[in-house]
């Protein structure tokens, strides 16, 4: 039977980091997967994990299952994290979590309830937009239209093509939004524009689906929550997809959440039941370990500040990063404007450099960057920069 089977082709991202990882040149340079990299080139594990790995390791009195929607504490923690303890959407209890294996576990959870209880509605996704949303919607059989995001001639958001595109949308139609930090253009709308958004959405008659990968890596906690609580109007239905990968750092032990905000308590009940069935017969329920530690530090007032601080310096390092980069590219004489790389925000930079550009890079150089041209800023360091720079200005002579 097996001999029919055809290889499938590699994944656009973690398929360069398996190429990396097999690649001898030493001077190689991998800036394609969305990980977090120091000074020094290494993901740490944050301080304040693992002092939450310390307590859990001395506490924990059973392996037993989860509930089939996961630990109540971190459900709740990631419901106030999003929006903040004192919302409307906590205090009419309309808003419920599961968590989920990673965001891309609530996204699949998300897909799976959409395509049960809305089949044949369509979901719109950004152009660009991350590449494995298409898989993940098109295996949970959800129907898939597109908008545009990014306009090239300013590098910025083409928003009003965006929203011409979106007033095409059939009531009931679900909108993709990337919560902060689009991934791969690192470009988000401003808050007059997530306004507007808002308005076309209630009016239409649209369901939002927020991935919030990034909460922490644009501005801060709070202001890259900006969006999503202003979506969170009065009544207002929404999906919220929360990943703790990244600012957490806590990429292996596969950490997400999937939020519902329903009308009301009621329907926000029976959203839940239906969400606990998809994960019934996906996954049975979710694993402790990550989940635990997220929970311990939300809730942990001191663990809590420390991980602010830590999560802020990424962010800082991120946006030093940017400057550099950006500083470097002028002064080894390329002609070509780079400096809206300063804008963007998040852990991503799209370039701009075309598949042929990105492919002779790591051809000639072994310099790793997505088929988009979207580059991990964070894969940068002093270290590399100069032969990033020089790869780039040999490339787009
Ligand atoms: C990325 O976009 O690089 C990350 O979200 C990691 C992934 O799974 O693709």
């Amino acid at each position: 039977m097996f001999q029919q089977v055809q290889t499938a082709p590699p994944d656009s991202i973690l398929g360069l980091n398996e190429a990396f990882r097999n690649d001898p040149n030493p001077e190689k340079i991998n800036l394609s997967v969305g990980v977090y990299k120091d000074e020094k080139g290494v993901t740490p594990v944050l301080k304040c994990v693992k002092e939450a790995e310390k307590r859990l390791l001395e506490n924990e009195n059973t392996k037993s299952y989860l509930p089939i929607d996961g630990r109540p504490g971190y459900t709740k923690a990631v419901r106030e994290l999003l929006f903040g303890a004192d919302h409307e959407v906590l205090t009419s209890n309309r808003a419920v979590t599961v968590q989920s294996p990673g965001g891309t576990g609530a996204l699949r959870v998300a897909g799976d309830f959409l395509a049960d209880s809305f089949p044949g509605r369509a979901l719109w996704l950004s152009q660009p937009t991350w590449p494995n949303h298409p898989n993940i919607f098109t295996a949970a059989g959800v129907p898939l239209k597109t908008y545009p995001y990014f306009d090239k001639a300013t590098n910025g958001l083409a928003f009003d093509a965006m929203m011409d595109a979106l007033k095409g949308a059939s009531k009931g139609d679900i909108v993709l939004l990337h919560g902060c930090c689009h991934n791969p253009t690192g470009i988000d709308p401003t808050p007059e524009q997530w306004k507007a958004i808002g308005d076309l959405i209630q009016e239409n008659e649209l369901l939002p689906l927020l991935d919030f990968a990034y909460q922490g890596f644009g501005d801060g906690l709070a202001e890259d929550a900006g969006g999503l609580r202003e979506l969170a109007r009065p009544g207002q239905e929404m999906l919220i997809c929360s990943s703790f990968s990244k600012n957490f750092g806590l990429y292996n032990e596969r950490v997400g959440a999937l939020t519902a905000i329903a009308g009301t308590e009621e329907e926000a009940a029976a959203v839940l039941s239906q969400m606990k069935k998809v994960i019934r017969s996906n996954y049975s329920n979710p694993p402790t370990h990550g989940a635990a530690v997220v929970e311990t530090v939300l809730t942990d007032g001191s663990l809590n500040t420390m991980w602010e601080e830590e999560l802020a310096h990424m962010r800082n390092r991120i946006n030093g990063i940017r400057k550099l980069f950006v500083d470097k590219i002028s002064a080894c004489g390329i002609d070509q404007d780079f400096s809206f790389i300063q804008n963007q925000k998040g852990m991503f930079s799209f370039s701009g450099l075309n598949q042929m550009q990105v492919d002779q890079l790591r051809n000639d150089m072994s310099i790793y960057i997505v088929g988009s041209g979207r580059i991990n800023v964070a894969g940068i360091s002093e270290a590399n920069v100069d032969r990033l720079c020089e790869g780039i200005k040999r490339v787009i002579a």
